[in-house]
């Protein structure tokens, strides 16, 4: 066994956009088994993206005690269960039943739009802090009570549950239609665009503008707190912590301090920035947001969210076929030596942070006969590296605090051209963590918080240890001109969908 028979773990379940793993970590934070499984993504027609909520939850039950054999451990060695999860996705389901009424309609999904054109952006930004977006859960939540059979009548006679993906599985994990516990996470919510990002309680301006029933919403927890038990996996550890998985991020990473700065490289790429008590950022671009809710204050973040990085490589990967699998795309980047003036901008679900155009659409520019895959495959890393640049000159200009190193992680963080060129073209300093599994380990941090297994945050920030850090070497001059070959690129993804 990799962890002595007696040891006690804490589990964390990443519930991403793509797959679903379970991890086990250590109180050195080290993790010592994990087990992953892809979901299927459906995509029905351009600009929608669907999951099912019912796979998902066969996912979990499949990974966690998959992982839990792999470490050759049994639920008694399991001191808590922590949650990370993608935000914005949203279930609505039968309490009787335990079947979701349609697919979950994932974040990246633009159905909303006319929605979210109609919508009020002073009291939304006033109240939740959010200008109105396809991004968020609350318009997605409207649209599928518009549209499914069934969905209004039951939610206004309580039978129909709403929930972002923690809420789903933290109700299916605590007992289902049999008793499960129906509630949400505080940094999940502050995604919907139905809460108050100061009160922390749903409002009712809010609802009623989205013409949402209260009593299918979920009750609104803390990050770090017993939210009930589990019955059928790991019978009788308990629920313990939950966060979106970019807050987890921030937590696994231990940026507490105010000015701290965090970007995880997933499916798309999010930088928080923790601002502490202050709501700060509005009109910047960037989203004002909770960053966890653990002890009796809430810490605030900014967010700069990138909708594609490594969905891009993906595409790459799967629908062009030019690489066999997404590691490959560093090998072939590295067939030449600059990107020979072409540049990806991958606007396939519009533009996120900080310019929020919805009807940008992605555009390949500059080709010529001289181009050939590695240099597609060079504009694609870069298009990661140029999409963060613009999002931290934004949080820059927001604040008077720079920021002054970045801390990674995520998958895409093993790529090292990649990493260089994210120092080249921010021109800072880029820093790795001693395994880059900062949102599962955020969770469970927020769990074993919960149940003692650590005693405090600052006995975290002892276990965070610097593996890899790659330093600008970028010469100025050529910085100055791809970025300005970046805009003129970005200039022209926008607007396409409305031409
Ligand atoms: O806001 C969406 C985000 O939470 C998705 O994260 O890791 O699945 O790309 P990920």
């Amino acid at each position: 066994a990799v962890v002595a028979p007696h040891e006690r773990v804490v589990a964390a379940i990443d519930q991403g956009t793509t797959s679903t793993r379970c991890l086990l970590f250590t109180h050195s934070g080290r993790m010592v088994a994990v087990a992953q499984r892809e979901h299927r993504q459906h995509y029905p027609r351009p600009g929608l993206a669907e999951h099912d909520a019912s796979e998902i939850w066969r996912a979990v039950s499949h990974v966690v005690p998959a992982a839990l054999r792999r470490a050759g451990l049994g639920p008694e060695n399991v001191a808590a269960l922590g949650i990370a999860n993608q935000r914005e996705t949203t279930v609505v389901w039968n309490r009787h039943t335990g079947h979701p009424l349609a697919r979950a309609i994932t974040w990246q999904d633009t159905r909303t739009d006319q929605i979210v054109a109609g919508l009020d952006p002073e009291l939304s930004s006033r109240v939740s802090g959010l200008a109105p977006a396809t991004y968020f859960a609350g318009p997605r939540l409207q649209w599928l009570l518009d549209h499914v059979p069934g969905a209004r009548a039951g939610a206004e006679a309580g039978d129909v549950l709403f929930g972002t993906i923690e809420s789903w599985l933290i109700w299916q994990l605590t007992g289902g239609p049999a008793g499960g516990r129906h509630v949400t996470d505080v940094t999940n919510a502050s995604r919907t665009m139905l809460m108050d990002l100061r009160t922390l309680r749903w409002s009712p301006e809010l609802c009623s503008a989205l013409r949402v029933p209260e009593r299918m919403l979920p009750e609104i927890v803390p990050n770090a707190e017993v939210y009930g038990t589990c019955k059928g996996l790991l019978p009788g550890v308990p629920v313990a912590g939950a966060l979106g998985d970019q807050q987890a991020a921030l937590v696994g990473q231990t940026c507490f301090a105010p000015g701290e700065v965090k970007c995880t490289y997933g499916t798309g790429a999010f930088l928080l920035k923790n601002t502490g008590t202050e709501i700060a950022g509005a009109d910047t671009g960037l989203i004002p947001t909770l960053g966890y809710l653990i002890g009796d204050r809430p810490v605030y973040a900014l967010e700069g969210s990138i909708a594609m990085t490594g969905s891009l490589v993906q595409w790459f990967r799967d629908a062009l076929g030019m690489i066999s699998t997404a590691a490959r795309i560093e090998t072939l980047a590295l067939t030449v030596p600059d990107n020979g003036g072409c540049y990806v901008v991958p606007a396939f679900s519009g533009l996120y942070a900080p310019r929020w155009h919805a009807d940008a659409r992605g555009v390949i520019v500059g080709l010529t006969s001289f181009i050939e895959r590695g240099h597609l495959a060079r504009a694609v890393l870069e298009a990661t590296a140029w999409q963060t640049r613009e999002v931290l000159d934004a949080m820059n200009a927001a604040s008077d605090l720079p920021v002054s190193r970045l801390k990674v992680d995520g998958g895409m963080t093993a790529n090292h051209l990649l990493m260089q060129c994210l120092a080249d073209v921010l021109d800072l300093a880029v820093e790795r963590p001693l395994g880059s599994e900062a949102v599962s380990l955020g969770a469970a941090y927020a769990a074993g918080l919960a149940v003692g297994y650590w005693p405090d945050m600052e006995v975290l920030r002892r276990n965070w240890h610097r593996a890899a850090a790659w330093e600008p070497a970028m010469d100025p001059d050529v910085r100055r001109r791809e970025h300005a070959n970046w805009l003129r690129a970005v200039e022209r993804s926008m607007g396409w969908a409305h031409a």
